[in-house]
């Protein structure tokens, strides 16, 4: 039974404050922490902050850390931690709001992981494997990993509108060679880029991608006016591919073309103004001068998964922008995935599943708030036979529990950032131990990422 819980603030990989719980058992201590992104909306769970400016910028979590050792950890304490559907629910109960604003999402999904932990010692399983009992799915498929190589938009500062250029090691036959082939990538796209834009092309952004200032060799061809006539007369024109020419670059060093396949994260909403959608909102010379429609980027993005090997692309247009990426997933050229779009929310899904609006779920654990709710809309989105990826936030902790989240649920795809940085590399790191763990029962799931 669990017999204590202690909550205390930690600071996450951006140096801002979140909640670390330390749940204990008759068999021991287990420990857990909630991630941290940009908030995408009004539909996720929400993450409850002190709001004393002179603390923390505001940004301390001592209210939830209270919630937990007084109200949460009084709930709980007895309950067996192998219950844990019971134990999320208990937490519901006593937050009583929809989106967890009273007690905090970020307090219940810490507690949540920990009891999921605590769960797994006392069956005497590893993680993943009580997590695929609880879920009723499998527990020996390795996911793909899609390593962020190159960080833009709300992630970095450089002047890339969009969010994250990816590699996802479909060719491997394992997972730890997924992750050398992603390793050797990504120092090999560090030494292209430092050779074309210096070495401080090479700064990295929140989740480890490398962040040049993308559009150097394109603002050398085409400035000012002829600029402008340019983008006028082709609509596709787009600064981003550069970014794809430079990973393309790296991907030739490695020898690894036909295995290595190129997944984007748009995240469109950042950068759409109106109903039009401004490529160069951060570049300091011409922001507002390359609008593109929505039908542009659809154009766009077929030429990219004509021209690249792309194979997917993450939230394409603005949140709001239903018509578009529906037309978009209608074409059917490459896995569409719904992140901003969906924010994770159970009628979010349900409404793009009816309405054919995407055909991939970003799982964003702490946009939920609890364990039990993560398995229920992976069931809800494997049912209609989607694509899954586990997501990390930008602001991540050392817990490693979404590596042993994307094998209990065999969801096939995990985001974890890049091959880089210890926030990032404790999610991957752990897959490589699971690997080794399951021998030869495991399954790295290879070509078969989308329906794993
Ligand atoms: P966030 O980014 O954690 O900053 O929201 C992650 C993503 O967009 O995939
Ligand atoms: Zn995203």
């Amino acid at each position: 039974v669990i017999t204590k819980v202690k909550a205390r603030q930690i600071l996450d990989s951006r140096g801002i404050p979140t909640v670390e719980v330390d749940l204990y058992t008759n068999k021991g201590m287990f420990r857990a922490s909630a991630p941290s992104g940009a908030p995408s909306g009004m539909y996720e769970a929400i993450e409850l902050r002190d709001g004393y400016k002179s603390r923390y910028l505001g940004n301390g979590v001592s209210k939830a850390v209270r919630n937990i050792n007084e109200k949460i950890s009084e709930a709980i304490v007895g309950m067996d931690p192998i219950l844990q559907n019971q134990i999320d629910q208990s937490m519901i109960d006593l937050d009583k709001t929809e989106k967890k604003g009273e007690l905090g999402a970020n307090a219940i999904l810490a507690v949540s992981i920990a009891a999921c932990r605590a769960g797994a010692a006392e069956k005497e399983v590893p993680l993943y494997k009580h997590i695929a009992e609880l879920s009723g799915r499998g527990s020996n498929v390795l996911p793909v990993p899609a390593f962020t190589l190159i960080s833009g938009g709300k992630h970095a500062g450089n002047n890339l509108a969009i969010q994250e250029i990816m590699i996802l090691p479909v060719g491997a036959q394992r997972f730890e060679e997924a992750m050398q082939m992603g390793s050797e990538t990504y120092h090999h796209l560090k030494a292209v880029i430092a050779e074309k834009y210096g070495a401080h092309g090479c700064n990295v952004g929140e989740d480890g991608g490398l962040a040049p200032d993308i559009t150097r060799q394109y603002n050398a061809i085409f400035h000012s006016f002829k600029y402008s006539i340019i983008n006028f007369v082709f609509s596709t024109f787009c600064s981003f591919k550069e970014g794809l020419d430079l990973v393309m670059e790296a991907i030739g060093r490695t020898g690894y073309i036909d295995k290595v396949k190129i997944a984007l994260d748009i995240a469109a909403t950042d950068f759409c103004i109106g109903s039009k959608y401004d490529l160069d909102i951060k570049s300091p010379r011409r922001p507002g001068q390359n609008f593109k429609s929505g039908e542009d980027m659809i154009e766009i993005y077929k030429e990219l998964c004509r021209d690249y090997p792309v194979v997917s692309i993450e939230d394409p247009f603005d949140k709001e922008d239903w018509e578009q990426v529906k037309k978009f997933s209608a074409l059917g050229i490459c896995q569409v995935v719904g992140d901003e779009l969906l924010m994770s929310n159970p009628k979010r899904i349900e409404r793009a599943i009816q309405e054919n609006a995407c055909n991939a779920l970003v799982l964003k654990v702490n946009q939920l708030g609890t364990v039990t709710e993560a398995i229920e809309v992976v069931k809800t989105a494997k049912d209609a036979n989607w694509g899954v990826v586990i997501s990390q936030r930008s602001g991540e902790t050392d817990d490693s529990f979404l590596a042993d989240l994307s094998v209990g649920l065999a969801t096939g795809q995990i985001k974890s950032g890049a091959p880089c940085r210890g926030e990032r590399l404790a999610k991957y790191n752990q897959l490589i131990r699971i690997e080794e763990e399951i021998g030869d029962e495991a399954r790295y799931v290879g070509d078969h990422w989308r329906h794993s």
